[in-house]
């Protein structure tokens, strides 16, 4: 297992690219076993969550060549099976459930457990699903799924307690595009990420309006083609590195992202009192860090909210930032695990019942850490950049599950990081 050891105080600068997003090229992925004939996906992140999907695929028999971010798919004759062993390593190979259902009739998903950010339950997509006439049974720890008759539009309503489900509206809208009639789902997820998938579905001759809103519309097609399809930039890899630069940097430029998705983000670090300039196409900002800093209150909350996946990045920037700021992350109100690490570093953070109040200090100081999960070792990262000494971060396989070269990026910024075997 490798560990990155970021040596504290270095100044980024420069510009880099941002990446394909992790969170829309998986279900886009997932989506190619809706068609038989070839699918391009180009910008897709070299990271391990997009090979677990890739394996997934080939397991079940598709044939997929990847070169430097273009994965060629063709899902022509495919087993309704997703194997276990691949499928326990990352819990949206759920979204493989509905395309599967929708052109094979029955899929056959292990159940995704637990995970170190709270409770993840399935509930919803399996509501989703039923609605639309499918069979769900349980058996040796599978769902199976069987639609003996083919599925059938219907209305469903996918609120849950914690607000909608993102993946979960890519279950039942994939499921949705062969079905026959409409499909209505209220409360649906409005995140980029469902947009990006419903455009890649909508090229491939589906019929989704609303796809964006709470309401989305899907009347039923009998089949769908092979398309072209470029995934759209990685908000949460934008994001994380908007904070690295909003902490250590002077003049950072991140190329290839989009404003609309960065506002809830920007706003939050513009609201510390950093700088976050924008070109006027918005594919491209510049931040510069901010000489007059406060503490912020933050509440995560589905998009167009502020994300939950840039929580813990946000609160290591707060935990340098004068002032108090409360973090309150209303989707995983578990996803606290990084404070515990940070407070090994010196941060004042007090986690209660879904909250962190943070009180800043002045730095912190390095000192061994372990990530925890995808978000919380980039915070781990964000808050070794300016630490005080050599911080080893250890479990990095964390991290590169959802960041395409990160240690790499960092060193093209100036920050002086070097990952190491073992650890
Ligand atoms: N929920 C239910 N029942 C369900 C599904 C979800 O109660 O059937 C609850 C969850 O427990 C949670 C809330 O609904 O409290 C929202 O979860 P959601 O279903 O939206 O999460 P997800 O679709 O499984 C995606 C991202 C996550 C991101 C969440 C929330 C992907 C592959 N994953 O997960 O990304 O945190 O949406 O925005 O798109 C990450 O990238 O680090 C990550 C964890």
């Amino acid at each position: 297992m490798d560990q990155l050891i970021v040596h504290g105080g270095a100044t980024l600068r420069g510009a880099i690219n941002i990446s394909g997003s992790k969170n829309a090229s998986l279900p886009i992925l997932a989506g190619t076993l809706l068609t038989a004939e070839p699918c391009i996906i180009r910008r897709v992140p070299d990271v391990s969550d997009t090979n677990y999907m890739v394996q997934i695929l080939s397991a079940m028999g598709a044939d997929v060549e990847r070169s430097s971010g273009t994965v060629r798919i063709t899902c022509d004759g495919i087993s309704d099976t997703a194997p276990y062993e691949l499928v326990r390593r990352m819990r949206a190979s759920i979204c493989v459930m509905g395309p599967l259902l929708a052109r094979l009739g029955r899929a056959v998903v292990s159940l995704p457990g637990g995970c170190v950010i709270g409770d993840r339950p399935v509930d919803l997509h399996l509501r989703g699903l039923e609605a639309l006439g499918a069979k769900v049974e349980f058996e040796g720890g599978n769902i199976i799924l069987t639609a003996e008759h083919g599925l059938r539009g219907a209305e469903i309503d996918l609120r849950g307690t914690h607000g909608p489900t993102v993946l979960g509206t890519d279950n039942v809208m994939m499921a949705a595009t062969l079905a026959e009639g409409t499909t209505v789902i209220e409360s649906a997820a409005a995140e980029p990420e469902v947009v990006d998938l419903a455009d890649f579905l909508n090229a491939m001759g589906a019929k989704i309006s609303g796809a964006g809103t709470s309401r989305i519309t899907i009347e039923g097609v009998k089949e769908l083609h092979g398309v072209e399809h470029t995934v759209i930039p990685d908000r949460i890899e934008a994001g994380t590195f908007m904070a690295a630069a909003a902490l250590a940097g002077d003049g950072v430029t991140l190329r290839r992202v989009n404003r609309e998705h960065l506002k809830a983000i920007t706003a939050a670090i513009v609201e510390s009192g950093h700088a976050v300039d924008f070109n006027e196409s918005g594919d491209s900002c510049t931040i510069h860090r901010g000489g007059n800093l406060k503490g912020v209150d933050l509440v995560t909350a589905p998009y167009p909210g502020y994300p939950t996946d840039m929580q813990a990045q946000m609160t290591a920037l707060l935990a340098t930032t004068p002032g108090i700021s409360v973090i309150k992350d209303t989707i995983f109100p578990q996803r606290f695990m990084h404070c515990a690490e940070l407070k090994r570093m010196g941060a004042d953070i007090k986690v209660d019942n879904g909250t962190a109040v943070v009180r800043g200090v002045e730095q912190l100081s390095a000192a061994p850490v372990m990530a925890s999960d995808l978000r919380a070792s980039a915070a781990l990262v964000l808050a070794a950049l300016t630490a005080k000494g050599s911080t080893a971060i250890s479990r990095l396989y964390h991290i590169d599950r959802g960041y395409e070269h990160i240690d790499e990026k960092l060193l093209m910024l100036g920050a002086n990081v070097e990952r190491v075997k073992g650890g």
